[in-house]
C-alpha cells in the first residue's frame, strides 16, 4: 500500500436540530492512501456527504465537527485556521458535485475557469502559456478547444463534470472527493464519464474519494469500498473481496439489491426496512432490527470495526 494521503480517526458530527441531534457521522476511523480510488458506499442519508464535506470542512449549517481529526499529508485540517484550509481547499483538495453548476461562476468563461485553477497552482505561469495548457486540457477531456470560451450553461451536463475533472487535474489535487458525480447524466454520458475519469485516474495516479450509492459505479471503478450505515462506518474491504464475498449482513443486502449483481451464496432478499433516524439510533448494532441475523448480543452492544483479514474490517457480531 502507498503512503496514506487522508487519515480520519474518530470523526464524529452533528447537526443540532430542533428535534434533536443528528449525529450523521459517529466515530469513523478511515486512512485513503496515494493513487487509490475509494468507493464510499450506503443508502441515502447515511452520511456520506456529511463525511465528505467534513472533510472540507464545508459543512453545511447546523453541522458541526465535535470529535476526531482529518490528517491530510500529515496535518490536522481541524486545527488549521480559515485562511489557510481556504488555500487548502483551492489547491490541494478538489470536490466534483453532482451540480457541478453549484461550483463554477455562471458569469466566468470555461476558460477563465481553468486558467485561473492553473495560475493558482502556477503563479509564475503567463497568461499566454495557461491558456495553451487550458486548451491542451480541455482537449485531453474529450471537450472541443472552440468550446473552451463557453459560459458554463452552454456546455452540457457531461461536458461540465470533464471540466470539473480538468480543475482538479489543472491542481494537481492531492485528493478528488467526488460526491455522486455521475447521478444527473444519463446513462451513455455517464458511462463515457467513468471511462474518462479511469483513464486520468491511471495516468495522473489520481486518489480519489468516490462517493456513491451506485453500487455499479463503485464496482467499476473503485480499488477499496467502504460501508457506511446510519453515520457509523460498517465494512471495508478491496473492492474484490467485498464483492465475491460481503461479510456484513447490511452489504450482501446492499449487493443484493442490485439486480445484476449476483451472490454466490447466502442470499438475503432486498433489504426490508428503511435506515433508522439518527436522532436516537437503535441501541446495539443499528441494523439489528433489519438484519436476518440478528442475535440477542446485537442489540445490546455495538460491534467494533474488526480487522478480519488483510486491511479487512467489519463490525459485526456474527465475526
Ligand atoms: N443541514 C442539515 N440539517 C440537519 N440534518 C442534516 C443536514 N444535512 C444532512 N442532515 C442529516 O444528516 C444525515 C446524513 O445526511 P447526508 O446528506 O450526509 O447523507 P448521504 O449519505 O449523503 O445521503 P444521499 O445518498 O441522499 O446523498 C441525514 O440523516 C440527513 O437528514
Ligand atoms: S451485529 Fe448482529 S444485527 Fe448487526 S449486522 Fe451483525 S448480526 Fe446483524
Ligand atoms: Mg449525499
Amino acid at each position: 500500500m502507498s503512503e496514506p494521503v487522508l487519515q480520519i480517526r474518530n470523526l464524529s458530527v452533528d447537526y443540532p436540530t430542533r428535534a434533536g441531534v443528528v449525529r450523521a457521522v459517529d466515530d469513523v476511523s478511515l486512512t485513503v492512501y496515494r493513487g487509490e480510488v475509494l468507493g464510499l458506499v450506503g443508502e441515502s442519508g447515511c452520511g456520506k456527504s456529511t463525511l465528505g464535506m467534513a472533510i472540507l470542512r464545508l459543512l453545511r449549517p447546523p453541522g458541526k465537527i465535535v470529535a476526531g481529526e482529518i490528517v491530510f499529508n500529515g496535518r490536522n485540517l481541524l486545527e488549521l485556521d480559515d485562511e489557510t484550509m481556504r488555500h487548502l481547499r483551492g489547491a490541494h483538495i478538489s470536490m466534483i458535485f453532482q451540480d457541478p453548476m453549484t461550483c463554477l461562476n455562471p458569469l466566468q468563461r470555461i476558460s477563465d475557469h481553468v486558467i485561473e485553477t492553473i495560475r493558482t497552482h502556477r503563479p509564475e505561469m503567463g497568461k499566454q502559456e495557461a491558456r495553451k495548457r487550458a486548451t491542451e486540457l480541455i482537449d485531453r477531456l474529450g471537450i472541443m478547444a472552440e468550446r473552451l470560451d463557453d459560459y458554463p450553461h452552454q456546455l452540457s451536463g457531461g461536458m461540465r463534470q470533464r471540466v470539473m475533472i480538468g480543475l482538479a487535474l489543472a491542481l494537481n489535487a492531492d485528493l478528488i472527493i467526488a460526491d455522486e458525480p455521475t447521478t444527473s447524466l444519463d446513462v451513455i454520458v455517464e458511462a463515457q464519464f467513468l471511462d474518462l475519469l479511469r483513464d486520468l485516474q491511471r495516468q495522473f495516479n489520481l486518489t480519489i474519494i468516490l462517493i456513491t450509492h451506485n453500487i455499479g459505479v463503485v464496482a467499476e471503478l473503485s480499488d477499496r469500498v467502504a460501508v457506511m450505515y446510519a453515520g457509523k462506518l460498517v465494512e471495508l474491504a478491496d473492492v474484490h473481496s467485498l464483492f465475491d464475498d460481503p461479510l456484513h449482513p447490511y452489504t450482501r443486502g446492499l449487493l443484493n439489491s442490485v439486480p445484476n449483481i449476483s451472490l454466490t451464496e447466502d442470499h438475503l432478499q432486498i433489504m426490508d426496512g428503511s435506515p433508522p433516524d439518527l436522532i436516537s439510533p437503535p441501541p446495539g448494532c443499528r441494523f439489528h432490527p433489519r438484519c436476518p441475523y440478528a442475535k440477542q448480543e446485537c442489540s445490546r452492544r455495538e460491534p467494533a470495526m474488526k480487522n478480519v483479514g488483510k486491511d479487512r474490517l467489519v463490525a459485526c457480531w456474527l465475526y
